[in-house]
């Protein structure tokens, strides 16, 4: 059911410092950052060829990045992405095989303009997964 890695997220405290070491240590292409304030978070995509990594900083007091952050406070693997065809299906099935759907359980236009669902992490081994609808 699931496709590719759309992409790896890592949380940040500092997305200005993230951006540098991303761009000027490990020399990647690295882009302009995006306020994305309805996900709590601000957001730049690292471009590394055979998939993307988000670096999320975050965005309001109520960002689910922030309590990552307090935790994490040197930042951490935040969530991974994989493409699925059919996200309403893909729901479906996993609803059926006993995995929880984050929030109300209907999709949501992620930071690509597609829609996404969060699985919880307790059902996955202790990963955040997203599903984003290619
Ligand atoms: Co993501």
């Amino acid at each position: 059911m699931i496709g590719r890695l759309n992409h790896v997220a890592l949380a940040v405290p500092d997305l200005a410092a993230a951006t540098a070491l991303y761009r000027n240590t490990l020399g990647a292409k690295v882009s302009e950052p995006q306020a994305l304030p309805e996900h709590g978070v601000t957001v730049v995509f690292v471009d590394v060829d055979n998939t993307k990594i988000e670096l999320l900083e975050p965005l309001g007091e109520t960002s689910t990045i922030r309590a990552f952050i307090e935790k994490n406070p040197s930042g951490g693997m935040h969530h991974v992405c994989y493409e699925v065809e059919d996200i309403i299906a893909a729901r479906d099935r996993l609803k059926s095989e006993g995995a929880r759907i984050l929030g109300d359980g209907e999709p949501k236009i992620g930071a690509h303009g597609k829609p996404v669902l969060f699985l919880h992490p307790k059902d996955f081994m202790g990963t955040l997964i997203e599903l984003e609808q290619v």
